[in-house]
């Protein structure tokens, strides 16, 4: 088999501590070997192989891992979001905007916006992602919401409990039958996961129990949408049951983080979100100082966080969550890898996807020092080229 050489790495970093230097490990004037799309070998700068492609002295990075998006919708909020910034409160309730849109959208329409958005993540540097169905809210449109998701990843979450349609609103319990029913039959089948907004507004904790069970019996992994807009069940109902993931996090309590540390449930930050929603920030310190495996992600979706730019949310931990530059970027590839449950992405070790990022920058901290320049120069996917 040929060997691809990405050489001349200034700094690499390989999230694998046993190969460089600290919780990164970084290892300087490297070159990694791939073979058939895997990181076969970490070597000094120079190393053979059949074609060599030139990092130039620059900080190579694992590509990010998005472990939580909605890529799969129509329409924009872009009036909710102006509201937003004039001062209304972010409400669960915008979900139905886009469902509407979302419903009214042909199957042509929402792959060929999901291969856009899919396109501009990979551009930001996101080589694996999982994609959430949530704005269909009936059988068929989440079924084909799961089966358009699963043409771009194989991490695929099925998000019929997103928020209560308009056509059961008053009845709750007959929504939740639905997902729990004839609902997941018909969108297990595309997903690997399954997810609920546990939250005041959406779904409560029994709810919330009843549709992570169900899908559990079904075979899929189990993560939860919680503790976004205040102190709620969520994260404990999350540890509870194991779920790989609790996402958002923005409130959490002494027992939530204690439930989260006593398990591997990874706590999912989604700073963006609290950026455009004017929310506080969450304090990721306290949990990783308590031992919670922490993730973020962008969420990208048009309501709460318009964005693939994972940058952005590295540059958001540091600053607002108070992690460090390396937490973050470990954060934002090994932990998105561990929120997914996945060994193959996340790091840059012999046995993974040679997934990687070139900065355009000597050193990592620039994506925190250098905030909204694009640094990302190029992106490899399974060591090829990507742009
Ligand atoms: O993760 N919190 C629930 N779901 C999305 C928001 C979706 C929307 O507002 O359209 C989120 O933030």
């Amino acid at each position: 088999m040929s060997a691809r050489v990405l050489d001349d790495i200034g700094l690499l970093v390989t999230n694998a501590p046993e190969l460089g230097e600290g919780q990164l490990g970084i290892v300087r004037d490297a070159a990694l070997v791939i073979e058939g799309g895997e990181v076969v070998a970490v070597e000094r700068a120079g190393a053979d192989g059949d074609e060599r492609i030139d990092a130039g002295g620059r900080c190579v990075i694992p590509g990010f891992v998005d472990s939580h998006t909605h890529l799969v919708f129509a329409g924009e909020r872009a009036d909710e979001f102006a509201a937003r910034m004039a001062g209304r409160p972010y409400e669960a309730g915008g979900i139905r905007v886009t469902t509407e849109a979302t419903r009214d959208a042909s199957e042509g329409v929402l792959r060929e916006l999901t291969a856009r958005r899919r396109a501009e993540a990979l551009r930001a540097g996101i080589t694996h992602l999982e994609i959430k169905s949530g704005y269909g809210l009936d059988t068929e449109n989440e079924r084909r919401l799961c089966e358009i998701a699963a043409e771009f990843t194989d991490d695929v979450t099925f998000l019929g409990a997103h928020v209560v349609p308009p056509e059961y609103e008053g009845r709750p319990d007959d929504y939740v039958a639905l997902v729990c029913g004839e609902m997941l039959a018909a969108c297990a089948p595309h997903a690997r996961w399954i997810d609920v907004f546990c939250e005041r507004g959406a779904f409560d904790a029994e709810q919330s129990r009843a549709v992570l069970e169900a899908g559990r019996d079904a075979g899929l992994g189990l993560r939860v949408h919680g503790n976004q807009l205040g102190p709620g069940p969520g994260a404990r109902l999350a540890a509870d049951l194991g779920a790989a993931s609790v996402d958002h996090c923005t409130y959490l309590e002494d027992p939530d983080i204690e439930a989260l540390a006593a398990g591997d449930t990874v706590a999912t930050f989604l700073p963006a979100t609290d950026f455009s929603t004017r929310q506080p920030y969450p304090d990721a310190r306290r949990a990783i100082d308590a031992g919670v495996p922490v993730a973020i992600a962008t969420n990208t979706n048009p309501g709460s966080s318009n964005t693939t730019s994972m940058s952005f949310c590295i540059a958001l931990a540091v600053r607002d969550l108070r992690m460090t530059p390396e937490e973050a970027v470990a954060a934002a590839t090994l932990g998105g890898a561990r929120a997914l449950r996945r060994e193959d992405v996340g790091r840059l070790a012999p046995g993974a996807r040679a997934d990687a990022v070139i900065l355009d920058a000597a050193g990592y901290a620039d994506l925190v020092y250098r905030p909204g320049v694009p640094l990302v120069a190029e992106t490899l996917v399974a060591g090829i080229s990507a742009g």
